[in-house]
């Protein structure tokens, strides 16, 4: 799982140093270390057509291939999601009230996987109900294995094992999880079927933590953000597993186990952004209204921040999210910023999260620097900034730099349009920075296309429509053009 905190249930309990990897270990006692990442990949400078050729959109006509192809496993049919075996690891302890966060994303009956225990569930959890993803409970670690020094972190690792055993058919990709997740399955069928599963491919993305991945590696995926395994890849590992954790008794976090293991293979990871580790706390909203223009896969760390949405406990929060994911996963959370000439104000939208007013017209390439609203993960304060993987911007008193923010409220859906609503939640409380105070305003209408979803890396432009005096902005979402100025 990579998050020890939940592995161990204490995050603050020291592990016994003097290992190999002590200097590493260090950091892991002290913060009961955690992880996500959050590559900003500018897509500047990179045209329509270069995007094109990178992610060619197979135009197939599935009734056809389906007919006359018999073989399911055919690269040539797109992956869906029943070619997904999902694994989440959980902790009997924890699940009563990590369960929830499952439950906001699993379908059940559609998706296919298990609920990965320590021990066998209690009486008050049983009949197990059909909501819920199925259980299983992990074997016995210290049977196998009397030299582990961290058997709980064995028993996670190990998981990918027990699940390439439980003998699934059709499967393209294993996908690794936490019971404090939340997925975007759509967007993750989406992703994963651009890769090749037939191929040997780790695909998952490291902590926004600088600190997180120089103690443990750059180069491996965190397994609360979540990663896949290719089935061909996971079928190799469950092989040879056993031999690689005897090799390395000392390691003590299943991811970087995993990674460990990978590479002895020849495997490295491939980075897909959208995985969010989220090794962070307090309020992320700076960091999730300036998410970078890739599809969003994941959230982890859900108890450990603020609510997402105020006003809102945290599972409230995750719904509400999901209400969005559901109408259009493929624009949730993506950036989109327009500017509207009479006021001078920029508008940066966060599709289905947030909405940011400012009264001036500022440039993109600050836009998209998220706000630091948010702390570095506890334990690692004490290191010195950079702090993390992307660039952000203080908070500060200028009223010119200083949003007004509303949340997601509601989402109506007719035809041809959606129409997601965001209310206010702060004003700045500071002077106006022109002659356009945007102070009035309680709620933003976003109008996007139904129906058309956003290419994998593409982007919308919008317009922003507003009158003097009214306390409502509408924005509509549009096609780029080669006219659209982008400051
Ligand atoms: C796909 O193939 C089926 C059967 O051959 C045909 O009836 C249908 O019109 C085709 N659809 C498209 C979009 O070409
Ligand atoms: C997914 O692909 C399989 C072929 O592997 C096909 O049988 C199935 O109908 C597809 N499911 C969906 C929901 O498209
Ligand atoms: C799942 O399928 C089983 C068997 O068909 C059914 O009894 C159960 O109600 C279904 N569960 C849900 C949550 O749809
Ligand atoms: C917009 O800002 C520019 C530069 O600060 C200023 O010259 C212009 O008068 C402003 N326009 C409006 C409509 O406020
Ligand atoms: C949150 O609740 C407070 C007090 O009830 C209210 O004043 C505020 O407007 C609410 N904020 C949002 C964003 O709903
Ligand atoms: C505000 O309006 C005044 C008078 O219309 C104008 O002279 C001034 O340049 C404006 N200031 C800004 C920052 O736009
Ligand atoms: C916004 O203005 C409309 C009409 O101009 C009014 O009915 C509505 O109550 C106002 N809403 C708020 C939140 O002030």
């Amino acid at each position: 799982m990579t998050s020890p905190v939940l592995a161990t249930d204490s995050p603050t309990k020291k592990p016994k140093m003097g290992s190999l990897f002590g200097d590493l270990f260090k950091s892991l006692a002290i913060s009961g270390l955690l992880i996500f990442l959050f590559y900003i990949i500018l897509f500047d400078n990179t045209t329509d057509n270069s995007l094109i050729q990178k992610w060619p959109i197979p135009i197939t006509n599935s009734t056809n291939l389906i007919s006359s192809t018999p073989d399911p496993n055919n690269p040539m049919i797109k992956t869906n999601l029943s070619h997904l075996v999902f694994s989440i690891v959980g902790s009997m302890n924890t699940w009563k009230n990590k369960r929830h966060y499952s439950e906001a994303w699993w379908r059940p009956n559609v998706t296919r996987g298990y609920l990965f225990l320590d021990k066998p569930p209690k009486n008050e959890f049983l009949p197990w109900p059909s909501s819920a993803p199925p259980f299983r409970v992990n074997e016995k670690v210290k049977a196998i294995y009397e030299r582990a020094s961290n058997p709980s972190q064995v028993r996670i690792v190990r998981t990918i094992l027990e699940m390439v055993r439980e003998g699934d058919e059709n499967v393209r990709w294993y996908v690794m999880t936490d019971d404090d997740t939340v997925l975007a399955l759509d967007n993750l069928v989406e992703v994963l079927s651009k890769y090749d599963h037939t191929k040997y491919h780790y695909i998952g993305t490291s902590s926004e933590c600088i600190r997180s991945n120089y103690d443990f590696s750059f180069e491996m995926a965190f397994g609360g953000a979540g990663y896949a395994l290719s089935y061909p890849l996971a079928s190799l590992v469950a092989s040879k597993l056993d031999g690689c954790l005897n090799r390395y008794p000392t390691l003590r976090v299943s991811d970087f186990m995993l990674y460990s293991c990978l590479a002895d293979l020849g495997v490295a990871l491939t980075h897909n952004n959208g995985f969010h580790q989220i090794d962070l706390h307090g309020d992320i909203s700076g960091l999730l209204s300036a998410h970078p223009q890739t599809p969003f896969l994941s959230l982890h760390h859900i108890d450990t921040v603020d609510p997402i949405f105020p006003n809102k406990t945290r599972l409230d929060s995750i719904k509400h999210l999901m209400k969005a994911v559901k109408v259009d996963p493929s624009r949730v959370l993506q950036q989109t910023i327009c500017h509207h000439r009479p006021t001078n104000w920029s508008i940066s939208i966060s599709w289905g999260y947030s909405t940011n007013i400012y009264e001036a017209t500022l440039p993109r390439s600050f836009l998209r620097r998220p706000l630091e609203t948010f702390r570095p993960w506890r334990g690692q304060r004490s290191s010195r900034s950079p702090f993390y993987m992307f660039n952000t911007r203080w908070p500060t008193n200028n009223p010119c730099e200083t949003p007004h923010v509303f949340f997601f409220h509601s989402t109506q859906e007719s035809n041809d349009r959606i129409m997601n609503t965001y209310v206010r939640a702060s004003s700045p409380g500071l002077a106006p920075c022109g002659n356009h105070s945007a102070n009035h305003i309680q709620r933003i209408r976003v109008f996007s296309p139904a129906k058309l979803p956003l290419e994998s890396n593409g982007r919308d432009c919008c317009d922003v429509v507003y009158g003097d005096g009214e306390n409502t902005t509408e924005v509509r979402y549009r096609a780029c053009t080669k006219e659209d100025v982008t400051a």
